[in-house]
């Protein structure tokens, strides 16, 4: 059996008639520049989400940047400098840590819970009480996996110290923390449209998702070149607008969005229940919000080498997500600001992700199962 990460052109199969129509509205109008799906779809995506503001973009990584560039210019600077100090976690994609250099700051990374694999709390807290001299202005917030950072007490302590939160939505479209979806709950949302995404286009797109009307008026003017006039230029912009045809495909898709999500929950309830009796694997807790964009194990650190190889062997891709963390990246080095990262630092070795396709069959999670299983028994008798 083959089982790939990921089965985008079963999802296509499954959804054909919703995308291949929408593709062909696109091909008649011809308003391939902000044509009429990428309003219908900002506009889906507000009443989806419960929140004023959705604005479309190029990307996700744009999407952290307009956030944070729209946010300086509201405060009255065109950039942030480097002595404006932003929190984030050392656990995620690149684009989290570079997208906060692109916007004039300084990262500083705080480690993360193991269990969560999220931003920890406790150590923001630490952070912002000893930053006598009030440099840090912001938190970036990652909802890494799907699964929701513990908002409460991050919005507390934003609120306690004047700093604000953008929440890097790019894995957990679709989630929640308790009654509200992420995304919602920050001064800012920013997602990712990335095809492999819980909400995928056929190529690059993004989001921004805000409720301050005057953070959502500059990402606006900044995604077409810094300029309410495109051809009078007020601020150093982007080109970074949604593409027509990507908001055409994901209004298509977004009629799936919950199902697919429901779908992923349910994989990685079956794969728990199964796993959980391995006791070398360490699986990820079930909470109420998460999506499930990845389902990831912790396993002891010398075997999930020789555990994916062996995957591997059996037809079975996985993935780690991720081998290295941002303060190690040559990019950082002498850019960030970090101390003790040790939890952050011992996941990315434990980490591998396993197949999670929404359409998954049971068949299919049940190969993985048992190879795991297999795995475990033949060579360390577990
Ligand atoms: C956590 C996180 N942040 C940001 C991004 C950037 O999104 P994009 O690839 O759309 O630029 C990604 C996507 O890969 C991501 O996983």
């Amino acid at each position: 059996m083959n089982i790939p990460m990921l089965n985008l052109k079963r999802q296509y199969d499954y959804m054909k008639k919703d995308i291949d129509d929408a593709i062909s509205k696109c091909l008649n109008h011809q308003q391939w520049i902000m044509g009429p799906e990428v309003y219908d779809f900002e506009k889906n995506c507000s009443e989806f989400l419960g929140i004023k503001h959705c604005i479309g973009c190029s990307s996700g990584t744009e999407a952290i940047v307009l956030a944070l560039r729209a946010i300086a210019i509201s405060q009255g600077k065109e950039f942030f400098s480097k002595d404006d100090l932003i929190i984030t976690t050392p656990f995620t994609f690149t684009a989290t840590g570079d997208a906060i250099l692109r916007s004039g700051a300084t990262p500083v990374f705080v480690d993360i819970e193991l269990n969560s694999f999220n931003i920890a709390p406790e150590k923001i807290k630490k952070y912002l009480e000893n930053d006598k001299k009030k440099r840090v202005c912001g938190i970036v917030v990652v909802h890494l996996y799907g699964i929701p950072c513990n908002m409460d007490e991050i919005c507390k302590l934003a609120s306690e110290h004047g700093v604000f939160i953008i929440e890097d939505v790019a894995q957990a479209f679709g989630g929640k923390w308790k009654e509200k979806k992420l995304g919602t709950i920050g001064n800012a949302g920013a997602f990712s449209f990335f095809p492999s995404k819980n909400l995928g286009c056929f190529g690059d797109g993004g989001m921004v998702s805000t409720s301050d009307d005057k953070i959502a008026e500059i990402v606006r003017i900044l995604i077409k070149h810094g300029g309410k006039d495109k051809y009078n230029v007020d601020f150093l912009g982007y080109n970074a607008r949604l593409d027509t045809i990507q908001a055409a495909v994901l209004l298509a898709r977004m009629k799936f969005v919950d199902e697919f999500n429901n779908r992923r929950k349910s994989i990685a309830k079956r794969y728990n229940n199964f796993l959980s009796e391995i006791k070398e694997i360490k699986t990820p807790e079930i909470k109420e919000g998460s999506v499930f964009h990845q389902y990831t194990i912790r396993v002891p650190e010398e075997k999930r080498d020789t555990l994916q190889k062996f995957l591997k062997e059996k037809g079975i891709s996985t993935m780690v997500y991720y081998p290295v963390c941002l303060h190690e990246m040559k990019l950082f080095n002498n850019r960030a600001i970090f101390e003790n990262l040790s939890s952050a630092e011992r996941v990315s070795r434990q980490v591998i992700s396993l197949p999670i396709d929404p359409l998954m069959t049971e068949q299919e999670q049940d190969y993985v199962i048992a190879n795991i299983k297999e795995f475990f028994q033949k060579n360390y008798g577990v």
